[in-house]
This record gives C-alpha cells, structure tokens and sequence, in this order.
C-alpha cells in the first residue's frame, strides 16, 4: 500500500454493492410480494353498511352485500387472503353470536367462496367481538375473571360454525389455556379433520389494539385483558406459548403485534418450522397514519419499510391494514 492511499483495507467495501439500483437490487435479501398480505375485513350485520372507521383511515364496516366491490378490488391488486371479524347487532353474556350460522361472519364465508372461491379466507375466533362485557370469554359474575374451561369449548363451536360455512383456516385469538386442542377436537368431532388452525399463539396484552377496539366494538367494559395475553415484557413465555400451541396441534403460528415483537418473530422463526404469520396491528396503522397526515412521514416508503422489518425478522405473511395500499404501491415500484 502507498502512501497515500486509503487506510481502509480494499478487500472490505460493503459500498461496492449499493452503488446502482441493480446492484442493490441483485443483493436484496428481504422482498415483499403482494401475496405476503393479509387484508382484514370487518363484517357488519344488516344491509348497505359501509361505516368508515375513524382510527383506522381507508377502513370501514361493511356488510355481507358490499363484497362484491371489495372482492373485485382485492382481485385487482392481487391480494390473495382476508381475515374476517364479525360486527354483531346483539351481544350477550356467552359471546353465542360468535356461532350464530346467520352472524355475520359466516354469511361473510358463504358470499366471498360464491364470489371468490380461490380468495383464501380466515376467520378470527374470539368471543370479544360478541360478549356485551367485551372480554374474550366468559366472565363470572362479581369477580370479573374469564373462565378459561367454560370459554374453550364455545371457541370450538364458534371455529366449527365457520368451518361449516367453508372457511379455508380458524385462527383463534382469544389467548384461553388449551383452545388450541379444545377447537382441534371440536373441528374432528364435526368432521373437519383437514380444517387448519392458525393460532394467534403468541400475542401480547399490547395497547397497540386501541383503534382495534373501536373498531371491533370490543373494548372490554371493565378491567382490561392483562389476565390472559401474555406481559409484552416476556419472550421467553412466547416461545412457551408456541410450543404449547404446536403441542395441542397448531397448523400455522402467528406472533401478535409484530412491530414490537421483531424479537419474537424471529425466535419463533428460528425455533419452529410451521408457517409463520405476524399482525401488524391497528395502532402500529394508526401511528404511521397519523405521522404521514402530518406530514411528518413519507407514507409509502415508512409503511413498507414497516412490513419489509416484520418480513426480515422471519414472517413469511403479514396481516395488515395497509395491505391495498403497499399492492399498490409495490405495483408501482
Ligand atoms: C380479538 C382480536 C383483537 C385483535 C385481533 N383479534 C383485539 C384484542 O385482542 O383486544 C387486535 C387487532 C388489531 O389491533 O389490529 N381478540
């Protein structure tokens, strides 16, 4: 080496590869495809509903009749999978809407396999969206606590009810000890042994959920649901989950909210072989949102900056309410 040339070491430029488009692009480890989504649908009851969702600009309520555009938007952009979530008009102490063959959700079903049978449809389980008290199960009187064993059998009957509509996977959310096996078996005793469970297995007591909430109508009355999602300090628990989760028959695993669990994704990555799906929740939405109306963010590139992170950490699919947006603009790309 001269004198005067540059102290680095030659051999050792990490510049050489970013310095074209094409370069970067040969060299990109992550890529984000269209058929990474997972577009949420909120289902109202009723007719001509179509009720924008304040938290949640460029969403909104719709009922089973509105569909047919949203299918034929989603086909589009070539978006392949929703997950559904039931807006019920009456709710209850047992959440029994939630296996209601006429609710919302499996009339949902019903229409987007009529209107879309290659659409790949998920359904949410959980009673939150149909308990007056808002919880995830059954609350005894007085105490307030959710009874784990009286709530896993109606998550059972709520995925059997779906599965019978014709939904392609269950995905149980409500964080009940043993839901998993419970919807397993309840699923074979029907005879949809070939029905998949993705299980929300590891999902943190996160207050990411807010706009959710609202949206959902399934803020809980009282109290809050420390008491069964897991501390978001914890990740070691997470991995116990998963394995629980797997144990009792889990299909596909899904870690829940993702931006603040980039850790546990790629634990669960790196300890589990089962398709992984990570949800980029309502609030992890509303905070890019907000910036970007602002100003104060550059929408597109922060948003997909967002589900590349969720992408890298090791899920291979994302839940997401930008899911028509990032279509679009990876389209455009
Ligand atoms: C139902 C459920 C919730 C979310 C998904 N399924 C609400 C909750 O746990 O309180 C939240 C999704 C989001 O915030 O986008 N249990």
């Amino acid at each position: 080496m001269s004198d005067d040339a540059s102290p680095l070491l030659s051999h050792d430029r990490p510049r050489r590869t970013r310095r074209s488009a094409a370069l970067r692009a040969f060299v990109r480890e992550t890529d984000l495809h269209v058929r990474d989504f997972i577009h949420p649908l909120f289902i109202a009851e009723g007719n001509g509903v179509r009720k924008p969702i304040d938290t949640m600009p460029g969403h909104a309520q719709l009922s089973v009749d509105q569909l047919a555009a949203e299918v034929a938007e989603l086909k589009a952009l070539g978006i392949t999978s929703v997950l559904l979530f039931g807006i019920p008009k009456r709710k209850d102490d047992t959440g029994s809407g939630a296996w209601d063959a006429k609710g919302p959700v499996p009339q949902a079903i019903r229409e987007l396999k009529r209107l879309a049978p290659e659409l790949l449809v998920i359904a949410d389980v959980c009673l939150c969206e149909y308990t007056a008290h808002g919880h995830c199960g059954v609350v005894r009187d007085q105490s307030g606590v959710v009874v784990n064993d009286e709530t896993i059998p109606l998550l059972g009957k709520a995925a059997v009810c779906y599965a019978e509509a014709g939904v392609d996977i269950v995905a149980p959310s409500a964080m009940m000890d043993g839901q998993v096996i419970a919807i397993r078996h309840a699923l074979d005793d029907a005879g949809f042994t070939d029905m998949p469970i993705l299980s929300y297995a590891a999902k943190h007591a996160s207050a990411f959920y807010g706009p959710f909430r609202g949206a959902a109508e399934s803020t809980p009355s009282f109290g809050d649901r420390r008491a069964y999602q897991m501390d978001p300090a914890n990740a070691r628990e997470a991995l116990r989950e998963v394995q629980l989760d797997v144990d009792e028959g889990a299909d596909l695993l899904m870690v829940k909210p993702a931006g603040s669990a980039l850790d546990i994704i790629h634990q669960v990555r790196a300890h589990f072989p089962h398709p992984l799906v990570a949800y980029q929740v309502s609030g992890e939405y509303a905070m890019l949102k907000a910036a970007a109306e602002r100003g104060w963010l550059d929408e597109p590139r922060a948003a997909l900056e967002s589900l590349l992170a969720i992408k890298r950490a090791g899920a291979e699919r994302i839940i997401t309410y930008y899911a028509k947006e990032a279509a679009r603009w990876l389209a455009q790309a």
